[in-house]
Formats: structure tokens, C-alpha cells, sequence
């Protein structure tokens, strides 16, 4: 049997809300993106959505939005995606790494106030796997020491923890909208925030710093405009929100069988001497983006291969990302600085986690996965 990765759930009428655009006059950031950030807004209990063409775009313009720049301290996590720690440095500040819970993979909050300096000027937590972060701890620590939150929620749309969602209690949140994310349109990403400052900021700094859009030249008399500001490039186009337009009304559906899913593998895998699985804490909803199992280290690699070998597509999310050799050489990270980090990036495997699965496959990649552990059934990683 084969079982992929990722497969995406492009419907045939997403399709033909992307061909109504390409039929249309308008491609670009136009009256389908706004559409798509009210709704996007809508869904999530934000004033304000602002559509961009990544996570990675979303990030970096949020943090220039924010005032962050050369100089200053960004806190974040070690065990991400490069994006996050990457944003920072475009954005000409330095990320400083705190190390992880080891029942949940995300930042720990705890871990913070120890890091912060005089630079420090904004906390970047990560919503790893689809499971927030302590938000409520996390805001009172910043309000203490008046620092920015920024959200890097490019897991987690659907995702609440203690009655709260993501970018509530953040500056502002960004999402992905990349080809394997929940939602997708292939590339994409956005920023939601609650402040209309930084939202009007965000739509200039999408657009090269323009004081005006495509569409209002277009669809108003033309007027001259300025640049009023050093902008970048990375304005969602019409056709990406076509795209994500209806996939936002199924996207509970999608969650649930996802939760299935992960529910069939926790259930497994509980009673497995050779696999651990981290946690969804009680009062918790995990948007269950990627469901990732942890074997002991040295054996990592080769059960890794083993799965493909066996048809299985895998992933790792992620290798700590200090020990990468940008990281080492830039910022003289190496092993030992965040333990937890770098236990979790070594023990992780990530198994296939999307709403197309069906039980047979899901099976079949519990019962691999159990074969080829079961020889290190004595070295479970705790
Ligand atoms: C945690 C995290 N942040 C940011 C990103 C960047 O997203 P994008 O590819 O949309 O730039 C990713 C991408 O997978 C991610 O996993």
C-alpha cells in the first residue's frame, strides 16, 4: 500500500470560483481578497484580516508594522519552521530562542522572562502542530515588560486554548496558506489583528508602500498616488482568495476528520512501549495540523526510511532550528542551548494527517509504524 504525505482538498467549487476570476477582468488584490479577509476576520473574532502571498511574508510585515528593526530582540522558539526565526532577521532585528514544554513542543512560557534584555522588544510564540501556546501567561509577561506579541499561528486557524483564539491576545497573527497548510491556495498567507493602526500599516508595507491599490486606481478616476513608506511586495491576488473563499465554510468539517484521525493514532499508539505522542492539553483544541510521534533518537533516521520504504510518507517538523548551520555561524547556536529543543527534533517523525486518509490507510500506517519500532520497545523516549 501507498499512503501520501499530503493530499489537498481542492473542491470543484473552489476550482470555479478560481476560474470566475480568471474569466474576470480583475486578478489581483482586488474585491475577492477583501471578501476573503472579512470572511477570514469573521471566522476568527478579528476586526481586521490583511491577505499576503505567505506566512513568511505575513510574519516579517508584521513585525516592520509593529516598529521592530535593527537593534532589537525578538523571543521565539527553536523548535519551528525557519520562517519564523528567518522573518526576524529580514526584518533586521535578532531572534533570541527559549526552549520548549516537553509535553507540548511549544515555547515555554516559563522559560521567558529569563530571556528577555533591554532589546527586547517583541515575543514571537509559535502555535506548534495546531495546539497554542500559553496565550494568557505569555500576555501578562509581555504587559510586564511592554513588549509586542506577534503570533505565528501558520498551524493553527482553528485552534483555541482556555477560551481563547489565536491573535485575541496578540498584536497580530499570521497564517499560512501554503500546500499542505488546512487551508490552502497553494502559497498564501495573512495577517489578522485587532488594530486598525497596524492593519492600515500591513496594506502599505503588502504593496511596495503605495498609498493606493490596484483596484482603487482602477475602479476610482485615477489619481496620482505616493509612496509614503518603503514597502515590499506581497499582496494576496484575487485568484489565491478565490481559492480559500469556500474552503473557510468546510473548515470544521476538514478539523473533524483530522481529529479522527489523530484520535486513532493517540489511541494506538497509548499503549505502544516504542512511540510517544505529545499532548493536547484539556483545555485545548488543537487545529491538528500535523501529527508528529517520538522514537528514540539514534533509531530516528532508520525508522524514518523504513516507513518510506514501506510506502509511507513522512516528514520531520522540525529539526531544531539553532543547530542549522545558518543559525550556528550567524549566531553561534549550538547543541546543548535548548535541551528540549533539540530532543524533540531528534526523536520526531511525522505521519500523514489530512481529511482525504481513509481508515484502511490510517491503519496500515499504525500497524507499520508498530512493526518497525518494535525492536526498540526498551528505549522509549520519556
Ligand atoms: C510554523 C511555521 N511558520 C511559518 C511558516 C511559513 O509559511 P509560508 O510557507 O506560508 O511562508 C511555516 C510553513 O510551513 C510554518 O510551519
Amino acid at each position: 500500500m501507498r499512503v501520501e504525505f499530503y493530499k489537498h482538498n481542492i473542491s470543484q467549487q473552489d476550482i470555479d470560483n478560481a476560474v470566475s476570476v480568471l474569466n474576470s477582468l480583475f486578478l489581483t488584490t482586488g474585491e475577492v481578497v477583501s471578501e476573503f479577509e472579512g470572511k477570514f476576520s469573521r471566522y476568527l473574532g478579528s476586526r481586521y484580516t490583511v491577505g499576503v502571498t505567505s506566512c513568511t511574508a505575513a510574519l516579517h510585515l508584521s513585525l516592520l508594522a509593529c516598529g521592530i528593526g535593527p537593534g532589537d530582540e525578538v523571543i521565539t522558539t527553536p523548535m519551528t519552521f525557519v520562517a519564523t526565526a528567518n522573518s526576524v532577521i529580514h526584518a533586521g532585528a535578532t531572534p533570541v530562542f527559549v526552549d520548549v514544554e516537553p509535553e507540548t513542543a511549544n515555547i515555554n512560557a516559563d522559560l521567558i522572562e529569563g530571556a528577555i534584555t533591554p532589546k527586547t522588544k517583541a515575543v514571537l510564540p509559535v502555535h506548534l502542530y495546531g495546539q497554542m501556546c500559553d496565550m494568557k501567561n505569555i500576555r501578562q509577561i509581555a504587559d510586564r515588560h511592554h513588549l509586542i506579541i506577534i503570533e505565528d499561528a501558520a498551524h493553527a486557524i482553528e485552534a483555541s486554548r482556555d477560551g481563547i483564539r489565536p491573535g485575541e491576545l496578540g498584536d497580530a497573527v499570521c497564517f499560512s496558506f501554503y500546500a499542505t497548510k488546512n487551508i490552502t491556495s497553494g502559497e498564501g498567507g495573512a495577517v489578522s489583528t485587532n488594530k486598525e493602526a497596524i492593519a492600515e500599516k500591513l496594506k502599505r508595507l503588502r504593496l511596495h508602500g503605495m498609498s493606493s491599490s490596484a483596484a482603487d486606481r482602477y475602479s476610482k478616476r485615477y489619481e496620482h498616488w505616493d509612496m509614503e513608506m518603503l514597502g515590499w511586495k506581497c499582496n494576496m491576488s484575487n485568484i489565491q482568495a478565490a481559492l480559500l473563499l469556500n474552503q473557510l465554510e468546510n473548515i470544521e468539517k476538514k478539523w473533524q476528520r483530522r481529529e479522527q484521525i489523530c484520535q486513532m493514532y493517540e489511541e494506538a499508539f497509548e499503549e505502544d512501549s516504542g512511540v510517544t505522542c505529545l499532548k493536547v492539553l484539556p483545555n485545548s483544541k488543537s487545529a491538528r495540523h500535523v501529527f508528529t510521534i517520538l522514537v528514540p533518537p539514534p533509531k530516528r533516521d532508520r525508522i524514518l526510511w523504513q516507513l518510506q520504504e514501506k510506502g509511507i510518507g513522512v516528514a520531520v517538523n522540525f529539526r531544531a532550528i539553532h543547530l542549522l548551520t545558518f543559525y550556528r555561524q550567524t549566531f553561534g547556536c549550538r547543541r546543548g542551548m535548548y535541551p528540549m529543543a533539540e530532543k524533540i527534533g531528534d526523536s520526531t517523525i511525522t505521519l500523514p494527517l489530512y481529511p482525504k486518509l481513509t481508515d484502511e490507510e490510517v491503519r496500515y500506517v499504525i500497524q507499520t509504524v508498530k512493526e518497525v519500532t518494535a525492536e526498540y520497545a526498551q528505549t522509549r523516549v520519556e
